[in-house]
């Protein structure tokens, strides 16, 4: 049962893409590349199947104002000023039974962007630089370069640990770990390539001190370090003076020096004498 259902979806599905090519659309152009304008146009060749009307799709999207209920075989898109918004695919339809469409593809470089042209991490922190694309087709490519006295260097994934590049067709992110202020501060370019060519913008990397932050925490320990040693040098600066006052009066004669200080007097007394 399951085998008859494979193989008759399997013959729908020909008969299907039969009916579809069966009705000749003649596309001029067959695509479009780089250009800054275009006439798009479509002509069903096989007119014996009755015509409903026609639109344009962009990108799957009807265009309201190419709708019409004309029956002619022949349609035309005109595109001023292309850019990477209204690039795209582009599909005739007409409304036969069934429809019948045709593509035609508009091609430009890729737009790629950032949303920080500015980004920042802290030392031995992880920076992460993000570029998008849009447009058609999207880049097949993505490089990232860092630049040094004006020249570009390329970063390539896996050969140093310290980068990281993930890409997806309208997405590329670039992770830099363990960052440095000698090494890592800069400007870095992420680069995307499609089939018409490449295009690219700069993000200029900052990197702060891990101490930078605690400045002003220091500063507070110093001052409290600082104090606590000066009181501490005072109060044992007295403590010993204080001792010497007592042994003077007197009253602890046991220490050679205190014995010798006493001698001393009394020889002193006596010369006196
Ligand atoms: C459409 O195609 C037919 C058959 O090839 C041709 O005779 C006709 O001139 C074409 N129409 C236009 C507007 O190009
Ligand atoms: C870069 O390398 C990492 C880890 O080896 C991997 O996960 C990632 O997909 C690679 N990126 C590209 C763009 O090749
Ligand atoms: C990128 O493409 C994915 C799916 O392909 C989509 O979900 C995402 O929104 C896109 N991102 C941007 C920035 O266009
Ligand atoms: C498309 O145009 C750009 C300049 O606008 C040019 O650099 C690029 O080479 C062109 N690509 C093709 C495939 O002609």
């Amino acid at each position: 049962m399951k085998f008859l259902w494979a193989v008759s979806a399997l013959l729908l599905s020909c008969w299907r893409a039969e009916a579809s090519t069966a009705p000749n659309i003649f596309t001029d152009p067959i695509e479009v590349n780089n250009q800054t304008s275009a006439t798009l146009s479509c002509n069903l060749t096989d007119s014996s199947l009755p015509i409903k009307g026609s639109h344009w799709l962009h990108n799957g999207e009807v265009i309201d104002k190419t709708r019409s209920t004309e029956s002619s075989p022949y349609i035309t898109l005109h595109l001023d000023k292309i850019t990477h918004s209204s690039s795209g695919k582009y599909e005739c339809v007409f409304l036969t039974e069934p429809e019948v469409k045709q593509t035609i593809e508009v091609k430009t470089l890729p737009h790629v962007y950032t949303h920080k042209h500015s980004e920042h991490g802290n030392e031995n922190d992880k920076g992460v630089l993000a570029c998008m694309s849009q447009g058609y087709p999207l880049p097949t490519t993505w490089s990232w370069y860092k630049e040094k006295d004006g020249v570009q260097q390329p970063i390539i994934n896996g050969t140093i640990p310290k980068y990281e590049i993930k890409s997806t067709p309208n997405k590329t992110m670039l992770t830099i770990s363990d960052l440095s202020i000698e090494d890592d501060i800069g400007d870095y370019i992420c680069s995307g390539t499609n089939e018409l060519g490449t295009t690219n913008d700069k993000i200029h990397l900052r990197v702060r001190s891990r101490l930078a932050a605690l400045w002003p925490f220091l500063g507070i320990v110093a001052e409290v370090i600082i104090l606590v040693t000066i009181i501490f040098i005072y109060e044992k600066r007295r403590k010993p003076d204080e001792v010497n006052d007592d042994d003077d009066s007197g009253s602890a004669p046991l220490k050679s020096n205190s014995t010798a200080n006493h001698k001393d007097k009394n020889v002193r007394q006596r010369n006196s004498n």
